[in-house]
């Protein structure tokens, strides 16, 4: 897909992954429609003014599916269409399983996953009419391996992999392609706050021995949403830390 003038929805994109993601694609000369819980500020709105494309902010909370209809309202009447979704919206609340609360599991699955389906459900028909449309949903390397103290993470981003390739095979005669990133060690707001010992110990399991940066992971999405071919795959960017 060439990704000139097409619209962009990345949810999550008020900071981090997500807003590397969206200065990527917008480089290539897509509009882009921002989103987070809050209000995504006048200073990262600026930031977009160099790549004379469109930029929309939609606030709202991608667990409430009302809001999530909403959102999608907004950006397609303001845009025109939705071409490519990029479900990146996410939260940890990281407890050993014996500490983990049924909310803190249902909090994290509501976000991570139920987002992702809210999101999905939301811009599917018009993509489906368009014959037209790439879904990217951003996963982890937890989902894939599993993690002390990430039971809830963990069954949200494997779970999203379940998802995205049940969804890869309804809309694939359509033209519709939904792919999944498995992103290993990004540093971002989500991992500044981890302990220094948790740093170190993930630090010496890496091949690479380096963390990954969000504008890596961004030139994965921009892959996944311009080529054509490539649909229900998982991508882990993690610099070799789950080869097989
Ligand atoms: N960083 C890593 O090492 C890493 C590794 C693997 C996977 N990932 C995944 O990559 C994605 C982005 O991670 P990140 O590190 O960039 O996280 P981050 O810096 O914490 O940013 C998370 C983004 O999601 C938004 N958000 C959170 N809950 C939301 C909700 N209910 N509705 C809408 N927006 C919501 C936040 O904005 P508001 O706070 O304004 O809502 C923010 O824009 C996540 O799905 C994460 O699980 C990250």
């Amino acid at each position: 897909m060439e990704l000139k003038n097409k619209n962009v929805l990345i949810t999550g994109s008020s900071r981090g992954i997500g807003l590397a993601i969206a200065h990527k694609f917008a480089s290539l000369g897509a509009n882009i429609i921002l989103n987070g819980r809050g209000q995504v500020s006048e200073e990262v709105l600026d930031e977009f003014a160099k790549y004379l494309v469109k930029v929309l902010a939609v606030s709202g909370d991608v667990s409430d599916s009302a809001d999530a209809k909403r959102m999608v309202e907004e950006a397609t009447t303001a845009m025109g269409s939705i071409d490519v979704l990029v479900n990146n919206a996410g939260i940890t609340k990281d407890k050993l399983m014996l500490k983990l609360t049924e909310e803190d599991f249902e909090q994290v699955l509501k976000v991570n996953l139920t987002g992702a389906f809210n999101m999905t459900q939301a811009v599917l028909k018009p993509m489906t009419k368009a014959r037209q449309g790439a879904i990217i949903n951003m996963s982890s390397v937890v989902g894939l391996t599993g993690n002390i103290g990430q039971a809830n993470y963990a069954a949200s981003k494997a779970g999203l992999i379940g998802f995205s390739k049940s969804v890869a095979r309804e809309v694939a005669a359509r033209n519709i392609r939904v792919n999944v990133i498995a992103p290993g060690f990004i540093e971002s707001d989500m991992t500044d706050g981890l302990p220094d010992k948790i740093k170190e110990a993930s630090l010496a399991q890496i091949p690479m021995k380096r963390f990954g940066n969000t504008e890596e992971v961004a030139e994965v999405a921009v892959f996944l949403a311009s080529q054509e071919y490539v649909t229900g795959q998982v991508i882990a960017i993690d610099g070799g830390l789950t080869m097989q």
